[in-house]
């Protein structure tokens, strides 16, 4: 059988190239998987988190297969003197970086109640001052260098929604979202882009072990949330952030676009609650409601 199309590479060969791309949390899951694939399409890399060891075997393993540049910086992104460490050392080795890729994130579930205010401000700190401090460093080099960039946010889709839960991350995410809006408009002056992706469920070892851990796995079965009955493929993803990180997306500034499978809408639909009524039923349900007249 045919692969899926959406498993495969979508953008032409060398789309990013000559483009220097920072990844926040790009040793780990998501991040490295679209700086692998950024790097397929001739960018050059520094990903960052707080791990060197894991950064730098992920550096190795994407540069060994694609014959480009990977620079691991250790950084952690709340510390802003860290940040700036992160910006030269950056312009020290690539001289310039054309794009930025908030992906860092820090996430638990538990009911808000039983949270500390530590464990309330440890989430928000990576998720939106972690943004902040690289889109202010960063994008006060762009604009004292008049270089254009792009900036690409990972959100979530309950960004704009909340969700129970996981309340420091929604408030962190709805954050991000008004940043990258925000800065749309302010910084599209100087040439510098600004969208979001908002990704359904994609399985990566960081966020399945903290919010689904295999004993809820058992009782809720996530495909079922999705309409299209799947979880996201990390290609799908990672095409769609090459797009937006590249050229071929200079007029797209301020979008935040959702790939979750129709998932955020299906909660959110008033009757979406009817899917499982069976074609039997749904001929009962038109009789009675047929047969009621006036008001
Ligand atoms: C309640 C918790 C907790 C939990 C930690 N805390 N886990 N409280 N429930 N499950 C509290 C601690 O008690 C402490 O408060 C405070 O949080 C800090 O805890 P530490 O152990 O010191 O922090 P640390 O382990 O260093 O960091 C926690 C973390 C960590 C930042 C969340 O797990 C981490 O490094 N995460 C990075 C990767 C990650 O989270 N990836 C998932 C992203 S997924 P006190 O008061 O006791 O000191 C994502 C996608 C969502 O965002 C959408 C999916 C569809
Ligand atoms: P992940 O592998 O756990 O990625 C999170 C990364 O952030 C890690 O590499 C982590 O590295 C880094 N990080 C955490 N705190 C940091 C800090 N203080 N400074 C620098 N880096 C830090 O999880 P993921 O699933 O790939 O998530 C990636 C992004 O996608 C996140 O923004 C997440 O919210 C978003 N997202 C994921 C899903 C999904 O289904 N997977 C859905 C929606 C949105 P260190 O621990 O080494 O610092």
């Amino acid at each position: 059988m045919a692969e899926n199309l959406y498993t495969q590479p979508m953008l032409k060969e060398n789309s990013l190239k000559d483009k220097v791309i920072l990844i926040t949390g790009g040793g780990t899951g998501l991040g490295k998987s679209m700086g692998t694939h950024f790097s397929e399409l001739g960018a050059d890399l520094i990903i960052t988190s707080r791990k060197m060891d894991v950064l730098e075997k992920t550096a190795k393993e994407i540069s060994e297969k694609t014959g480009n540049k990977v620079l691991p910086v250790m950084c952690d992104v709340r510390d802003y003197s860290q940040v700036e460490n992160l910006l030269q050392a950056s312009i020290k080795n690539f001289d310039k970086v054309d794009a930025l890729l908030n992906n860092a994130a820090g996430n638990f579930i538990s009911p808000t109640e039983r949270l500390s205010n530590r464990a309330f401000d440890i989430i928000v700190e990576i998720v939106l001052k972690g943004t902040y401090n690289c889109t202010l460093a960063f994008g006060k080099n762009w604009i004292d260098q008049k270089q254009k960039a792009t900036i690409l946010n990972i959100v979530t889709t309950y960004a704009w929604t909340g969700s129970a839960y996981v309340v420091p991350s929604a408030c962190a995410k709805a954050g991000v979202l008004a940043l990258t809006r925000s800065l749309a408009v302010e910084w599209a002056k100087y040439g510098i882009r600004s969208n979001a992706i908002a990704p359904g469920p994609f399985p990566t070892k960081g966020a399945w072990e903290r919010l689904f851990p295999e004993e809820m796995r058992a009782l809720f079965d996530i495909k079922k949330k999705v309409p299209l009955g799947r979880v996201g493929e990390h290609q799908e993803l990672s095409n769609l952030a090459a797009y937006l990180i590249s050229d071929f997306s200079s007029f797209m500034n301020g979008e935040v676009v959702t790939i979750d499978g129709g998932e955020w809408l299906k909660g959110a639909g008033e009757f979406n609650m009817f899917e499982n009524l069976t074609p039997e039923m749904w001929d009962q349900v038109e009789k009675i409601v047929k047969n009621i007249k006036g008001s």
